[in-house]
């Protein structure tokens, strides 16, 4: 979580800082703050807030800020309420830093300091390793840096300044992101690269125990131990357009409308003389005939898309597919052997338990292949075989074009598995190829009239609570559209199985209780319209989602919303869309900072 940035060049900082900081934003908004040095001192400004809401005004009081050095963060608060106080950067006028990640031994380093007579004045763990840094520093940041982390137990990026050192930052990581940005006789630090490509597109990877000290001229690296490290430039294929709202309102509904183009990209590649093929990754046939099972593990929304891809692999190719949720997947024991694929899905590379439960399925010996959207993180690096997935970069914290993409490759995938295992001949992988080819398309066609999802959300807006229901695939999207709803609007929503609902649930349905009903599934419709009905007896109001040419009546609900018809298989590649945009609409009329919900932050790299 958390956003961390850094510049030294010839530039003032101060602006160059804040704009990249905006761009991290996304990474947590609890607080933000930068500090720099000065005329050969260290000055910190932050504040509690977002950055427009806090740190802005704070920065304009201050008076204009006159380095060409300095470091910048905007958090996600783990210890400590967010607050001035807590807010980083960190430090006193030696050395200051920012940390994303969780320092988990910081009990016992606060203990070790304070005996050491040190005062503590945050809540936060960050503030033992400023002062762990300032206990080893005898002149050599290095040194003092290599000592510090050696003691330190947990995940951590960090970028630090020290007053004697005033052209200069340096960072070190371990299981948290950090990219050193090259420019032209400037140079940058940042957790990823939305912050930079503003700046440059070139930069350097900052491996797990490795330390950059950095000046305008260029950076060097080295291990703890001091040895010195070479490494190669990377160039981002991102796009400094990607990164902004381009005329939206908001980036969600900016990534909402890149779906139709984002599914092409992410597809075509992969799609050779009309079948699926996943050469690029390693993965063959053979290896797809062999596996005993195949787990899919990722968390929220990601792992929305592993469901879609449960319920096609196993029902074209009868191969037991287990979705888990990373978190309990890498404390349950899987049931988990050398024999079987692990799929692992993630929009960032960087969730703490998504990365963790690949881990798990590496030393396992199970081969492990990554969905991942963006290059060079984490997961994309330790997965034996990844494909990318082409997004281009998702700001809002909501993820609608990513999962977008995940579900996209995983019907490639349940094709590819179903054609190794002969489950189906080569003729109907074609048209299932050529279905799949025209989605994006129906994506557009969802897009062209915005209303009835506007009038959909306008139901919810006054409600506390409301359910989700669907059966099959609709039920898999049914989850997707909950927590979309929940994580932006803040209406407390569930999803259920329509069957289910008779076992309990039901009893929650009052008089104008929202019910929506994915309805896509046409094997299923019937039983699927009577839950309908006995939701909307009760009083519920029930919004449909259907595609055209499937008969929903009066009787069954309040509102249908048809989209393109996909054919059953495909839908929820369209179905997703008026779900998007419900829960979009609903918090837009809430009033709520649609990009940036509460409580929240983009990937979630603690546990
Ligand atoms: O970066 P990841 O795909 O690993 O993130 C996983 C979840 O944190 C993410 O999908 C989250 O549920 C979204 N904010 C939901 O919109």
């Amino acid at each position: 979580m958390c956003g961390i940035v850094g510049y030294t060049g010839k530039n003032k900082c101060e602006d160059i800082l804040i704009n990249s900081l905006r761009k991290l934003e996304y990474r947590g908004y609890d607080s933000a703050g930068i500090a720099v040095i000065e005329n050969g001192k260290i000055k910190t400004v932050k504040s509690k807030g977002k950055i427009n809401d806090g740190l802005v005004k704070k920065l304009e009081d201050a008076g204009t800020l006159n380095a060409v050095t300095g470091i910048g963060h905007t958090r996600w608060a783990t210890h400590g309420e967010p607050s001035d106080i807590n807010s980083h950067p960190i430090g006193n006028s030696r050395v200051t830093i920012v940390h994303n990640g969780i320092i988990e031994n910081y009990r016992k380093l606060k203990t070790f300091l304070i005996e050491k007579g040190y005062e503590f004045e945050s809540e936060t763990d960050t503030e033992t390793v400023a002062k762990l840094l300032d206990y080893y520093y005898t002149g050599n940041p290095v040194e003092a840096i290599s000592k510090a982390v050696t003691d330190i137990e947990g995940a951590y990026a960090l970028g630090i300044i020290f007053r004697d050192y005033p052209d200069m930052i340096y960072a070190v990581r371990k299981d948290s992101p950090l990219i050193v940005g090259i420019g032209d006789g400037e140079m940058y630090i940042a957790s990823d690269m939305t912050a930079l490509l503003e700046y440059t597109k070139k930069y350097y990877l900052l491996e797990t125990g490795e330390i950059a000290a950095i000046s305008q001229n260029g950076a060097s690296f080295c291990d703890l131990h001091g040895n010195k490290i070479k490494k190669e430039e990377q160039i981002a294929t991102w796009d400094v357009s990607e990164a902004e709202k381009g005329g939206f309102e908001h980036f969600m509904l900016k990534e909402i409308h890149e779906q139709p183009n984002a599914v092409t990209k992410t597809i075509s590649p992969r799609i050779k003389d009309g079948l699926p093929c996943f050469e690029e990754c390693g993965l063959t046939d053979e290896m797809l005939r062999n596996y005993h099972h195949i787990f899919i593990v990722a968390c929220g929304s990601a792992m929305h898309a592993g469901m879609v891809g449960k319920y096609i692999i196993e029902s074209m190719s009868r191969t037991p597919v287990i979705v888990d949720i990373a978190s309990e997947f890498r404390y349950r024991n899987p049931l988990l052997s050398a024999d079987d694929l692990v799929v692992i899905i993630s929009q960032s590379g960087e969730t703490a338990d998504t990365k963790a439960a690949l881990e798990l399925a590496n030393e396992v010996g199970a081969d492990t292949l990554a969905f991942v959207n963006v290059v060079g993180s984490s997961i994309a690096r330790e997965a034996k075989m990844v494909m990318f997935t082409y997004a281009g970069p998702e700001i809002s914290v909501a993820s609608t074009k990513a999962y977008m993409v995940q579900v996209a490759l995983m019907y490639l995938l349940s094709f590819r598995v179903a054609l190794a295992r002969h489950a189906i001949t080569e003729e109907q992988c074609r048209d299932y190829i050529t279905e799949l080819e025209k989605i994006p398309d129906k994506i557009s066609e969802c897009l062209k009239d915005l209303d009835p999802y506007r009038k959909a959300a306008s139901r919810l807006v006054g409600a506390d609570s409301l359910l989700y229901i669907g059966r099959g695939l609709d039920y898999a999207l049914s989850m997707e559209g909950s927590l979309k709803l929940k994580e932006i609007s803040y209406i407390h929503s569930e999803s259920y199985a329509a069957g289910e609902l008779k076992h309990g649930t039901i009893s929650l349905i009052c008089d104008g209780m929202p019910v929506i009903a994915v309805a896509t599934q046409r094997e299923l419709l019937a039983k699927t319209i009577s839950n309908m009905r006995e939701v909307k007896t009760r009083g519920a109001y029930v919004i449909a989602i259907c595609p055209k040419g499937i008969s929903v009546d009066a009787e069954s609900a309040d509102q249908i919303i048809e989209i393109p018809d996909a054919g059953d298989m495909l839908m929820p590649l369209v179905a997703v869309v008026p779900l998007q945009l419900i829960a979009y609409y609903a918090s837009v009329l809430r009033g709520n900072d649609v990009d940036k919900p509460r409580n929240l932050a983009k990937s979630v790299t603690v546990e």
